[in-house]
C-alpha cells in the first residue's frame, strides 16, 4: 500500500482528481467508483471543472455505484445515486447507458446484489474504486466484521455509521438502516483503490488503518492487501501516523 501525504484538502482533492484524469486518458472507458460523502467534494468539484475547462474528457466513462441505502424509494431525498448524480456524474455529461447503480428500492436483495456483479464482470472489472473511510473503518458500507472476501450484498448499518449519516439527513431516525454495498472482496478485485481521508477526526482510526492489525475489525485495512491500494490523505487526518 502507497501512502501519499499532502498538506491540505485542496491539494487532497487536486491530487486524486489528478489520478482519476491519469485513469481516463489511459482507458477512456474505465470502470470507476466514486464515494458519497463529505471527503469526496472537492475531488467532485475538481473534476467538473476539468471536464468545463477541456482539461479531460469523461464521456466514455463508466461509473458504477459503491453503496446505496435499501428500501427507500427511486427519488427519496436520500438516494446516494441521486446524490452522485447530481454532484458528478450529470456535471460530468455521463450518459444514463454509462451509469450502473443499484436499485435502492429492489425487494430482492440477493439478485440485486448479483446483478451488480454481473454488470461488474460484463464491464471486464473495475479499473479504479475510489473510498472513503467510515469513522468505524468502514469502506462502503462494509462495516466491521466484514469478512476480506465478502462480496457485494445487503447489510445492516452499524451505529456508528448511523450516527455518523447523520451529518447528511438530519436525526438518526432519517438515516436508512438497511444498504447495498459492493463487497470487500470486490473492491480488492479493482485494478487500482484509493481511500481519501481528510481531517483530525479521521486521524485516529487511519492510524489504526495504516498501523494497526490487518483485521476484518477495521474493514479499511483491507487495502493493506490490495497490490495498488493507495491511501491519499492530509495532514490532520495524518496526524496520528508521525509520516512525513
Ligand atoms: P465522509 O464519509 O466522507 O463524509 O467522512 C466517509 C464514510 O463514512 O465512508
Amino acid at each position: 500500500m502507497r501512502i501519499i501525504q499532502v498538506h491540505s484538502y485542496d491539494d487532497l482533492s487536486r491530487d486524486a482528481a489528478d489520478m482519476v484524469m491519469l485513469q481516463i486518458s489511459r482507458k477512456p472507458w474505465s470502470l470507476c467508483v466514486f464515494p458519497t460523502g463529505q471527503t469526496p467534494r472537492g475531488l467532485f468539484c475538481e473534476l467538473v471543472h476539468a471536464h468545463h475547462t477541456g482539461l479531460a474528457d469523461f464521456s466514455r466513462v463508466r461509473f458504477v455505484s459503491l453503496d446505496e441505502y435499501a428500501g427507500i424509494a427511486h427519488d427519496d431525498r436520500r438516494c446516494l445515486s441521486l446524490w452522485l448524480g447530481r454532484e458528478l456524474l450529470q456535471p460530468l455529461g455521463i450518459s444514463e447507458d454509462r451509469i450502473y447503480t443499484f436499485d435502492a428500492a429492489s425487494t430482492d436483495p440477493g439478485a440485486e446484489s448479483a446483478r451488480i456483479e454481473k454488470v461488474i464482470a460484463d464491464c471486464g472489472g473495475i479499473d479504479l474504486a475510489i473510498v472513503g473511510l467510515g469513522p468505524n473503518g468502514h469502506v462502503g458500507f462494509n462495516e466491521p466484521g466484514s469478512a476480506f472476501d465478502c462480496r457485494t450484498r445487503l447489510v445492516a448499518l452499524a451505529r456508528e455509521s448511523i450516527r455518523s449519516n447523520t451529518a447528511y439527513w438530519g436525526s438518526e431516525a432519517d438515516v436508512p438502516r438497511f444498504a447495498f454495498t459492493l463487497g470487500l472482496g470486490t473492491l480488492l478485485d479493482s485494478r487500482t483503490l484509493i481511500l481519501m481521508a481528510s481531517g483530525s477526526h479521521k486521524a485516529g482510526i487511519l492510524s489504526r488503518m495504516i498501523k494497526g492489525p490487518v483485521t476484518p475489525a477495521v474493514p479499511a485495512t483491507v487495502l493493506r492487501l490490495h497490490p495498488e491500494g493507495i491511501v491519499i490523505a492530509d495532514r490532520e487526518a495524518m496526524s496520528f501516523c508521525h509520516y512525513r
